[in-house]
């Protein structure tokens, strides 16, 4: 059978973007045999309009089947109001849930034609190509107890608990050494085992992992402090970085910012193997559905395109033809083709959404 792949482009530029993803998917059919079964429905504000909900049942059902989701974006200013119940987020946090996606992957790669856009020099980040792994479905965002309560004194406090599991610590890094694998072969591994209990299991067990499953990848251990500032000083000394969700939350934001644009970022979801031995996957870019910009044909489908890379090469391991297309984004770009989020203070005139899909398809043509 062909690989499934479920498209859920959901709201403001979510569609306008993945159109474009829809012609390269198109693409790769005629033109490399490599032939998906499409299928699409509605996430976000789009599925709350059809029904009420921002993710239908059905929706779910087929997200759990199929080999890989794709989603565009979810949200905007006309949902706002909406019970947080129904708000568009909620489709997309269900999703994570649900296909219980605990691995999430966000790469952080330079392209030499962008290095001046990064915060950083250009010889700090050309050529940059790390991935950060972040423990997605439980730690201090989950744990309880948690609330704000009263004091004796009057006043209150709030509370949060860290609280992971051996298991939780163990899958999430399964996850990191697979990718390694695939990579150059080395992961970092970033806690604060200096001051915290989950800290120091943390370490033990990813330590464990490499030891009894993994010992030909190379692992070391950071404290993310250090971390944070060794992604600003020297970022090409990391290839793939695995950490906990809240310190995941805040270095894979800073390392987004060595790269650039919102609009180049893509990012993964892996859950457990299936029964194909394929981890339950979500693709989506890391930007939102940018209503400022929505229905005018400005938006970068740059990370959308990358998102559906990523898909090739971790969910149908067809690395080659991910590769091709990573480096028919990166001619692209040398060529000087931006869309107008790339457009640096020496100005030009910038190409269209699908504009930009055009010249990756001429690309893709000439590989
Ligand atoms: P945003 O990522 O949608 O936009 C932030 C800024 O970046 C805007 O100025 C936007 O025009 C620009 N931008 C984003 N993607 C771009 C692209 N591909 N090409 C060119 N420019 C791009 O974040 P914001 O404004 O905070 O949120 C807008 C809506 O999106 C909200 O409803 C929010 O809840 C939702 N959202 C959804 C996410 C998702 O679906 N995963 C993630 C983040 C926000
Ligand atoms: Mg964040």
């Amino acid at each position: 059978a062909n690989p499934s792949l479920l498209i859920l482009a959901g709201d403001g530029i979510g569609p306008e973007v993945m159109a474009e993803v829809k012609r390269i998917i198109g693409w790769f059919g005629e033109k490399r045999g490599v032939t998906f079964d499409v299928s699409e429905d509605l996430v976000g504000g789009a599925a709350y309009d059809a029904h009420g909900k921002p993710l239908a049942d059905e929706t779910m059902a087929k997200a759990q089947e199929v080999d890989a989701v794709l989603l565009g974006a979810v949200g905007g200013p006309k949902y706002d109001v909406l019970d947080f119940s129904v708000k568009p987020e909620r489709g997309l946090l269900r999703l994570r849930k649900e296909m219980d996606l605990y691995a999430n992957l966000r790469p952080a790669q330079c392209f030499d034609a962008l290095a001046d856009f990064s915060s950083l020099k250009r010889e700090i980040v050309a050529g940059l190509d790390i991935m950060i792994v972040r423990e997605l479905t439980s730690g201090v965002y989950f744990g309880e107890p948690r609330g704000i309560f009263p004091d004796n004194e009057g006043g209150r406090f709030g509370v949060n608990t860290q609280r992971y599991t051996t298991e939780e610590i163990r899958r999430v890094a399964r996850s990191a050494f697979e990718l390694a694998r695939r990579r150059n072969n080395r992961v970092c591994s970033m806690e604060k085992a200096n001051v915290m209990e989950s800290g120091i299991l943390w370490r033990e067990e990813v330590q464990w992992v490499h030891d009894n499953e993994y010992p030909d990848v190379e692992l070391s251990h950071m404290y993310a402090d250090n971390g944070a500032m060794q992604l600003v000083r020297w970022p090409r000394q990391f290839d793939v970085i695995v950490t906990d969700n809240l310190f995941g939350d805040i270095l894979s934001d800073c390392a987004a910012m060595l790269t650039g644009s919102l609009g180049m970022l893509p990012s993964a979801s892996l859950g457990a193997p299936m029964a194909n031995g394929r981890p339950k996957a979500l693709y989506e870019p890391v930007h939102g559905s940018a209503p400022d910009i929505a229905g005018q044909g400005k938006a970068n489908p740059i990370a959308c395109i990358l998102s559906f890379a990523m898909a090739l090469r971790y969910s149908f391991d067809m690395g080659e033809e991910a590769t091709r297309l990573e480096k028919a984004v990166e001619t692209v770009l040398a060529d000087g083709v931006r869309t107008a989020d790339l457009m640096g203070p020496e100005g030009g005139t910038p190409v269209s959404t699908s504009g930009m899909g055009d010249a990756v398809l001429a690309a893709l043509d000439a590989s």
